[in-house]
């Protein structure tokens, strides 16, 4: 079970580093169960990091990752950064797709490049609005855009965040999300048979409303914004997130 914080561009450094040490004094072995990601702004991730350098509990991830091997992009963070300091890698979150314009060759791009780094996506998803025909056919498009290598490894996961539940306070409904997250896995087993790929929800999850996700058939961990950003909501993500673990 994944349990993914979003720390977003929220904190400076100080703060990363605070809520960083908070974290890691009441983190315990029992959590081992999990895989628990902390994804704080790229200034705090060398910070944030040499925190959590011995913990066996939880890794570090950047919110976003490099288009080119090559370093020759201003803005970019670099190769060696990233791979210094990171595990995972989130990618094509609907907010960089809406403002940035970023398009599904953008995220197959640097997917194809955190995977050659070793890093592992956490590709974003969303459905389409209620006006398509077909409910799916955004996701299906995000899905088929990324590089066929990367999902025969299947060193990948899927976050399935609807838009209208992102930051909102409004969660989805737990039934549309159990459809879509199984609808995923599906197409995936429809592009790479063999193959299975953790598929997280994600949108105003907090410390009351996991626990109606986390059981869902085809919810593999929840992706965390606001409720990431305080010690004690995550925590107590974490620590429901690890009973239901050990109950599956
Ligand atoms: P939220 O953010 O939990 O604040 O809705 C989730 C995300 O954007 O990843």
């Amino acid at each position: 079970m994944y349990i993914l914080g979003n720390w977003k561009d929220k904190l400076d450094v100080n703060s990363s580093a605070d809520l960083a040490s908070r974290i890691a004094t009441k983190v315990s072995k029992k959590y081992l169960n999990m895989e628990i990601v902390l994804f704080p702004d790229d200034v705090s991730l060398a910070k944030v990091s040499s925190i959590f350098e011995s913990s066996p509990i939880i890794k570090i991830g950047a919110q976003d990752g490099p288009l080119e091997e090559t370093g020759t992009l201003t803005g970019s963070i670099a190769v060696s950064n990233i791979s210094r300091f990171c595990d995972y890698v989130i990618l094509g979150h609907s907010e960089r797709r809406s403002k940035l314009y970023e398009t599904d060759e953008i995220v197959a791009k640097k997917a194809a490049v955190a995977s050659s780094l070793g890093l592992t996506p956490v590709i974003c998803v969303s459905k389409g609005n209620a006006s398509n025909t077909d409910l799916y056919q955004e996701i299906k498009n995000q899905i088929v855009a990324i590089p066929r290598r990367i999902l025969n490894q299947g060193e990948l996961l899927i976050a399935y965040e609807p838009i209208d539940a992102i930051g909102s306070g409004l969660p989805a409904n737990p039934k549309s999300v159990e459809e879509t997250t199984q609808f995923i896995h599906e197409m995936i087993s429809s592009l790479v048979p063999s193959i299975s790929i953790p598929v997280l929800y994600g949108g105003s999850v907090d410390a009351e409303n996991v626990t109606s996700y986390l059981p869902l058939k085809g919810v593999d961990g929840v992706l965390v914004g606001g409720a990431s950003l305080v010690a004690d909501s995550f925590l107590s993500i974490v620590e429901k997130a690890s009973y239901i673990e050990q109950a599956r």
